[in-house]
């Protein structure tokens, strides 16, 4: 399957570099929250190249009507993570593609076609980056730590997510070698995946922002939870942090101070 889903996000990526450099239209579907036609197009290309070749599958997309879908036997795309990033011309953007089978992780696969970055995992099988293996760096310090975080939309709209974002990052600050905001979550798992970074934050992030990144992360040997260490649930918690494992209970109790 991961052959045929490459093969398919590979010509999708064709269309995406066409788009970056294209004049684009932006509509806003709330305050902060944009999209351009290609968000819709490069969705509906895999929407209709993923129905064909695995017809048992369901396919959950942002920029679709999931109301009646069941994620079960599911594939998850984000058509673009970092449309922001995508718009104003910044190369960290990619397509998010995130495979479950009985709503359990199988295949993930996280493209950057402007950087040539392709990240893949299967479960049980590792992560790589082009082909090359990745795991997580072995930094058990939280001080010596890059950790990398992103701003939820609604921080335009809702002042206590505003308050918390500020609130975090007054934990983490001080207490890390410091914090970077790169405008795609799906790539921030990877980063964490490859050993660039040793954590990773955010609130309110979708199924499609992380369904993807969090196989590749797993599989590259980091940890995934909620604010307060338990699993975390797609569809369902606020919060998912992350990192190289070895931080993970350091960088717990500095976000919750
Ligand atoms: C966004 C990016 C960004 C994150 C936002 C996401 P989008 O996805 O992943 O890094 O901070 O919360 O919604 O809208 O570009 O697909
Ligand atoms: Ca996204
Ligand atoms: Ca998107």
């Amino acid at each position: 399957m991961q052959e045929k889903l490459l093969e398919i996000i590979k010509e999708a990526g064709e269309l995406f570099k066409e788009g970056y450099i294209s004049s684009k239209e932006v509509t806003f579907k709330a305050k902060k929250d944009l999209v351009t036609k290609y968000d819709v197009a490069i969705e509906d290309f895999l929407k209709e190249k993923f129905s064909l070749a695995f017809p048992e599958f369901t396919i959950i997309a942002e920029e679709s009507d999931n109301t009646n879908i069941e994620f079960n036997d599911s594939i998850i795309i984000d058509p673009i993570d970092g449309t922001t990033n995508f718009v104003n011309g910044v190369p960290h953007t990619c397509i998010s593609v995130g495979v479950y089978k009985n709503q359990k992780p199988f295949i993930g696969i996280v493209y950057n076609p402007i950087l040539e970055q392709l990240y893949t995992a299967s479960i049980g099988e590792g992560a790589f980056l082009n082909g090359e293996k990745i795991i997580v760096s072995d930094d058990n310090n939280l001080q010596t730590s890059l950790i990398s975080t992103g701003f939820p939309y609604t921080s335009g709209t809702c002042e206590a997510d505003l308050n918390d974002v500020v609130k975090k990052m007054k934990n983490i600050l001080p207490a890390s070698q410091d914090i970077r905001r790169l405008g795609s979550a799906a790539l921030d798992l990877c980063y964490v995946a490859s050993g660039i970074y040793e954590g990773f934050y955010e609130m309110n992030l979708k199924a499609w922002d992380v369904s993807a990144g969090m196989i590749i992360l797993s599989e590259a040997g980091g940890k995934v939870t909620n604010i307060d260490g338990d699993n975390y649930t797609l569809f369902k918690s606020k919060y998912i942090v992350v990192s190289n494992g070895s931080i993970h209970d350091e960088f717990l109790s500095c976000l919750n101070k």
